[in-house]
């Protein structure tokens, strides 16, 4: 039988800055449903080429999932330094995105709707924005990364979703989707499709293909 995930919103205070963050994994793992856990080390066979050590990334319809992008920074970009992360949801989610920080044992340090905190050496800025997508395109600043999960019912109803997407996404910049962009210009990364809940994992890099 699957695990029980329990979500429960705290006040939780921002603590600030703290490099020496130690990450408790136990609590970290009891956000998992065991399966996915697993999953995750299939990260590890995977190999992307790309360099920089700061990187930025939008997270479309991201809910609460604060664990599953900065633990794919961490196996799949292990050069990182520094990462700016835009969080886009309908729903205000950041509260609870702090309370499984805090949890975890990550401080933070916050202003307004964005917080700071360390995470596995690496500096990490987190901008929430509580809008759908859809209304925040024209204000979308480019990013190197592109991540999603669990969205694909909702951006199905989204006119020219991927190609608005890849538009503002960077010159080597990284999808990483738990659905579609198959049939993108990507120079596609192997990986199993196990990662994705739909078995549809794609992980492709925007680059000129040379036939
Ligand atoms: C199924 S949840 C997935 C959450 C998260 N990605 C995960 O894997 O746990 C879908 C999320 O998309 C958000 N959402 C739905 N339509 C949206 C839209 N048009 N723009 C932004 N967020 C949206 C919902 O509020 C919800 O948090």
């Amino acid at each position: 039988m699957p695990n029980l995930i329990i979500y429960e919103e705290k006040k939780v205070e921002a603590k600030g800055l703290n490099s020496n963050n130690k990450i408790n994994q136990e609590k970290l793992k009891s956000y998992f449903f065991e399966d996915d856990y697993q999953n995750l080390e299939l990260l590890n066979k995977i190999s992307i080429p790309f360099e920089k050590t700061e990187i930025s990334l939008l997270y479309p319809g991201c809910g609460t999932d604060i664990l599953f992008p900065l633990i794919y920074l961490d196996k799949l970009f292990p050069q990182l330094n520094k990462a700016n992360l835009t969080f886009v949801d309908e729903d205000n989610n950041l509260g609870m995105i702090k309370t499984i920080l805090d949890e975890v044992g990550i401080s933070f340090s916050e202003d307004k709707s964005q917080i700071q905190f360390h995470w596995n050496h690496k500096l990490i800025t987190l901008t929430f924005v509580m809008k759908k997508i859809e209304n925040h395109f024209s204000e979308l600043q480019s990013y190197d990364i592109y991540f999603e999960k669990a969205f694909r019912i909702m951006r199905d109803y989204i006119f020219d979703y991927e190609n608005k997407i890849l538009s503002k996404l960077n010159e080597n910049g990284v999808i990483i989707s738990d659905t579609g962009f198959e049939n993108q210009n990507l120079k596609q990364i192997t990986v199993s499709k196990e990662l994705s809940s739909y078995k549809e994992m794609i992980i492709g890099l925007k680059k000129e293909i040379k036939n």
